[in-house]
């Protein structure tokens, strides 16, 4: 599996396996009803403009590879069950909050998810929550006849899956409240699943982007899983095991 952004749109292959991949089932008298996949098409055409590529370090993560056998199994075993039923979880609108201290893994799980979820032919938006912001600037400065800020918002807001990485590292303006509220108060109503990781405790988090979305937050993705430990970026190989006597 090598190559860049192969995950994002693998066009003509039918996920259910019932049409040629064109979202159409022929039938006798070449009457054509819509197959079942022809909606999520549709889908993952309207998400066109957000970011759906799973950055190059996180690309082959997987369930049996390290580093996340190596992430703590309590955990692990919560975002497998999730993933085992991701088409339930996403139809449901469920999600996953990773909460813990730097490199434990928050994001790799994260990227798993998003990862799995893109596989299964659904539409995922992946951001950093710099990078959305930088984003949602982006379109304010759009001619006519390029993206609009109203085009975007619609699709993170439509997306089977947000992904919000790193929430809370934003800087906390008035703007940046209400860009977040407004997506998550939206996707919360239409029930869409988010996932997000963050260093921020929920206190800390109220107090960095309001409490009106941690509530939102604590509904839509249940109680943040936690990843405690030492930052495993800074250990390149395991240490030395006997150091006594
Ligand atoms: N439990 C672990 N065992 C081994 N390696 C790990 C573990 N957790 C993370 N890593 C490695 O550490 C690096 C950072 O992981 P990751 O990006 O998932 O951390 P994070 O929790 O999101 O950190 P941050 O809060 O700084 O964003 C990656 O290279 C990952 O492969
Ligand atoms: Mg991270
Ligand atoms: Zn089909």
């Amino acid at each position: 599996m090598a190559g860049s952004g192969a995950l994002a749109d693998e066009p003509s292959i039918c996920p259910k396996g019932t049409c040629d991949g064109s979202g159409w089932i022929l039938g006798p008298e070449d009457i054509a009803r819509p197959c079942g996949c022809r909606e999520r098409k549709i889908a993952r055409a309207k998400s066109h403009g957000v970011s759906s590529v799973i950055p190059a370090r996180y690309r082959g993560v997987s369930f049996d590879r390290p580093p996340v056998t190596q992430i703590n199994e309590a955990v692990v075993s919560q975002v497998r069950e999730y993933c085992d039923r991701l088409e339930e979880s996403l139809d449901s609108g469920r999600g996953l909050w990773f909460f813990g201290n730097s490199g434990t893994g928050k994001t790799t799980l994260a990227m798993l998810v998003s990862k799995l979820t893109l596989e299964a032919g659904r539409t995922a938006a992946i951001y950093s929550m710099p990078q959305l912001l930088s984003r949602i600037r982006q379109t304010f400065d759009s001619l006519p006849g390029e993206e609009s800020y109203l085009d975007l918002f619609g699709q993170l807001t439509s997306v089977d899956l947000l992904h919000l990485d790193d929430l809370g590292s934003e800087n906390r303006t008035e703007w940046v409240l209400e860009q977040l509220y407004a997506l998550i108060n939206e996707r919360y109503e239409a029930e869409r699943s988010l996932v997000v990781t963050t260093n921020l405790t929920a206190e800390q988090l109220e107090e960095q982007i309001g409490e009106r979305v941690v509530s939102r937050l604590v509904e839509m993705c249940g109680d943040p899983l936690p990843l405690y430990g030492d930052d495993r970026r800074l250990k390149v190989a395991p240490p030395p095991s006997d150091s006594s006597s």
